[in-house]
């Protein structure tokens, strides 16, 4: 009996040992196998049990039990070490560290600067601003559109020149590149009921001789107004208070009577040419003015349109051009500079956080 105990001390120390030198799963698993497999040492000595005496056979029988929860108690810490372990080197080898510059970049890298927002969606942002905290929303709409939309139901008879193939692209199936975004009114007004006021940014096409003040591709931002009682006064104070925000003092404006046909009255507000201050250059076609702020009161036919009582309710509309406000608000004297990609003068106009 004492050989037996004996043995199951040497087994354990050897085993203990075993188990600390295991370095993967596998050998833990035939670490296992020689110790309770059919055919493993602890598993002889239990054979053994029945050649012993009762008294014996519960001391040995005791002890080789010991040995056998040991056993699993230190195979199993192994395995959760080695599973730690084997974790923590993942972590090591896998981590990807993004501010390493690849060799092959190296040379590029030091010339690398981030990206930052257009000079006109910098300002279109800014305009937002403004709008949302007199209480518009913004609205948005198609720029592949239907006549209907961008011309017949803001009025433009038929025979309007501005449907002319001068003025606008038209797809080969009936459709066009929305010339402004007036056509934003009448998808709002289809959809939502009035009161409302709402601002509508977006890119606008026309087929155009392009010059330094002239773009097939530009930015308007129409703003529309619905209500019971909408006046001339309110229209201008809106554009007032737009243009001071904008520029961040006041600027020298004139009205000149406009006409649109989705607008009655209609205006042309413009206002002095910054670039040149009223001097002549350019961008203001040398007359010292730039048209920025075409507006109106909504016409009642447009009103009829969409299903409103014109004798019910009233609107005033703008189509601020954005690319020209811009132009103004940084010195800008060729309006092909925004389309054209071009870093270095992109690179002018960073976010100012
Ligand atoms: N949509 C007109 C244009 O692009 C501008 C405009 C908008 C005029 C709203 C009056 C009212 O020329």
């Amino acid at each position: 009996m004492a050989d037996l105990i004996a043995e199951i001390a040497t087994l354990e120390s050897q085993a203990y040992e075993a188990i600390r030198q295991a370095h993967d799963m596998e050998a833990l698993a035939r670490i296992s196998q020689e110790y309770t497999g059919k055919k493993g040492a602890l598993t002889a000595i239990l054979k053994k049990l029945g050649t012993l005496s009762p008294e014996e056979r519960s001391v040995v029988g005791k002890a080789a039990n010991a040995f056998k929860e040991k056993l699993t108690t230190w195979l199993n810490s192994r395995e959760k070490e080695l599973e730690e372990l084997r974790l923590s080197q993942l972590a090591e080898t896998e981590f990807l560290d993004l501010s390493v510059t690849p060799p092959e970049f190296a040379a590029v890298a030091s010339g690398l600067s981030s990206g930052h927002i257009h000079p006109i969606v910098q300002t279109q942002r800014r305009l937002e601003q403004i709008f949302t905290s007199m209480g518009f929303s913004i609205a948005d709409g198609p720029q592949i559109e239907d006549d209907y939309h961008n011309f017949g139901a803001l009025n433009f008879t038929d025979d309007h020149p501005a449907r002319d193939m001068q003025d606008t692209f038209y797809t080969k199936n009936g459709y066009l590149l929305r010339t402004h975004t007036s056509s934003v009114q009448i998808r709002v007004l289809e959809s939502t009921k009035p009161p409302l006021r709402i601002v509508a940014p977006g890119r606008v096409f026309r087929y155009e001789e392009v010059d330094a003040s002239h773009e097939h591709t530009f930015y308007q931002m129409e703003g529309m107004v619905v209500d019971r009682k909408v006046s001339v006064a309110n229209l201008l104070h809106l554009m007032q208070t737009l243009l001071s925000e904008v520029f961040g003092r006041t600027v020298t404006t004139r009205l000149r009577p406009g006409y649109f046909p989705f607008v009655e009255p209609g205006f042309e507000l413009d206002m002095q040419c910054l670039v040149c201050n009223g001097s002549g250059c350019p961008v203001c076609k040398h007359s010292g003015w730039v048209e920025v702020l075409p507006c109106g009161l909504i016409h009642p036919n447009v009103l009829a349109a969409v299903g409103l009582d014109p004798r019910e309710w009233q609107g005033a509309a703008f189509g601020l051009g954005l690319n020209r406000l811009v132009m103004m608000q940084h010195g800008i004297e060729d309006i092909r500079h925004f389309m054209a990609g071009k870093l270095d003068f992109l690179e002018q106009f960073p976010v100012i956080a």
